[in-house]
């Protein structure tokens, strides 16, 4: 097989040499994106009348047959072809004779590369942002049914004030839909199209980049050919909007974990997302949840590892941007794979109403109730503050809880305690009252509720 640039070379370099320089092993992810730019180039080539239309037809045909192989996975790579550009080129040149050498006609590698790159990230970022949706869609409907299941709120991991737990849920949709905007505003700096660059100063030839642009559906070109294949801003913006989600759902995670252990018994996993343990026999090991908050380190690795390679290359293409790939393809996989297992995850876990309701009733975190209540009775708040913080003293001296105390223990403390306020500790009461827009009071999480659905049925 003879490489397709050795004309100024008089010794061809040895194999070893070859397969450290080559992307073909990682790059042929790209193969469909690279065909799908090669249709539209050669379109272009004819209609700007730079080929003939019998050759044009010749090729597209040839690149129509290597894009079904591709689809069947029949197609073989050879390292010596070093990328997927070259490895196609001269599988078309075997297909459809020296015709197919014209493919490359006022296009180079550079823009080639940057053009497939832009089309696999359009299609995975749409196809992310539809797994957001439809992530965000469990949540909703778990916490539909659990407006009124409360669970204790927390700072600190110490227990702070109940809450609803739909309303806990909740908190992750929204954290959710600015994810889901972040990838959806990127979407105009991926839709741009690199090809005609060049390898950086453009061409000679009459080409029509509009035209390839439109025929590949980007919705502009690169203004500058420098920039064009300079350019992995997008890919960075990727990476750095797939953190940040990733970063979200590890925090869920950890919830998640935190939750289904025997500390809290708060929600059990189903079996479908668990795993046992190969020694101990009682076990159901959130495994999953796991993984996806071990993952987003890699992720955030990725980003890193970019942003690194960038930082100190001159203009136009060098070959260190070969390593721009792998990172990419990885977290494409990566968070696509830990959105689904999410929905799933959310949609099929049991909640343990009467754990977490129990877990309200054995604290303090009914404190602030007391001290608001005597606050709205005239009391000023730091008082109150106090006064309530030496009741949940005694308390804990006696090994009791704050609504085990009597009205008289009450009254001892402060002359505005009456009996109402043993209704104002319930925790549920205290979770109801708290009707703030955006708080856990069970309308308000209703209303949030009914604003999250109409933005998933919208997108
Ligand atoms: N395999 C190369 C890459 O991924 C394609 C572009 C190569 N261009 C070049 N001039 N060597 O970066």
């Amino acid at each position: 097989m003879k490489k397709l640039w050795t004309g100024r070379f008089t010794k061809s370099a040895e194999e070893w040499v070859d397969e450290f320089g080559a992307s073909i092993e990682f790059d042929q992810e790209l193969v469909l994106e690279d065909i799908q730019g090669s249709l539209a180039h050669v379109q272009m080539l004819v209609k700007c009348g730079i080929i003939p239309a019998e050759e044009g037809i010749k090729i597209q045909a040839g690149l129509e047959k290597l894009q079904s192989k591709a689809k069947n996975s029949e197609l073989t790579y050879s390292v010596k072809m070093e990328d997927i550009h070259l490895n196609l080129e001269s599988m078309l040149i075997d297909e459809v004779g020296s015709a197919g050498g014209k493919v490359h006609t006022g296009r180079s590698r550079n823009d080639q590369i940057a053009t497939d790159m832009h089309l696999y990230l359009l299609k995975h970022t749409k196809s992310i942002i539809r797994l957001i949706s439809e992530f965000q869609e469990a949540l909703v409907k778990q916490a539909e049914k659990h407006v009124e299941t409360i669970i204790p709120g927390y700072t600190h991991l110490q227990r702070a004030q109940p809450i609803s737990f739909g309303h806990h849920l909740m908190a992750y949709f929204w954290m959710l839909q600015r994810d889901k905007q972040r990838f959806t505003e990127s979407l105009k700096r991926i839709s741009v199209s690199p090809l005609g660059a060049g390898a950086l100063a453009g061409t000679t030839f009459p080409i029509d980049r509009e035209y390839t642009a439109a025929l590949l559906g980007f919705d502009a070109i690169y203004e500058n050919s420098l920039d064009a294949v300079s350019d992995r801003d997008f890919i960075i913006e990727f990476l750095s909007n797939s953190s940040a989600l990733m970063m979200h759902l590890s925090r869920l995670s950890e919830e998640i974990i935190l939750w289904s252990s025997q500390e809290f018994q708060f929600i059990e996993l189903d079996d479908a997302f668990s795993t046992g343990s190969s020694i101990m026999p009682q076990k159901k090991n959130p495994d999953m949840a796991e993984l996806i908050r071990g993952k987003t380190g890699r992720v955030y690795g990725n980003l890193m590892a970019i942003l690194t390679v960038m930082k100190g290359l001159p203009l136009a293409y060098n070959k260190d941007m070969q390593e721009d790939k792998e990172g990419m393809f990885d977290t494409v996989k990566t968070v696509t794979g830990s959105l689904k297992i999410f929905a799933g995850m959310i949609s099929t876990m049991n909640v343990n109403e009467e754990t977490m309701k129990e877990a309200t009733e054995q604290d303090f975190s009914n404190a602030t109730e007391l001290a608001d209540y005597l606050a709205s009775k005239g009391v000023p708040f730091r008082e109150a503050h106090e006064i309530v913080g030496k009741l949940v003293l005694d308390c804990i001296e006696k090994g009791c809880f704050l609504k085990d105390l009597s009205l008289e223990e009450f009254k001892a403390a402060s002359e505005q305690f009456e009996k109402d306020i043993y209704t104002v500790l319930s925790p549920v009461e205290a979770v109801k009252r708290r009707n703030s827009a955006g708080g856990t009071g069970f309308d308000q999480v209703r209303l949030a509720i009914e604003k999250a659905k109409q933005i998933v049925s919208v997108n």
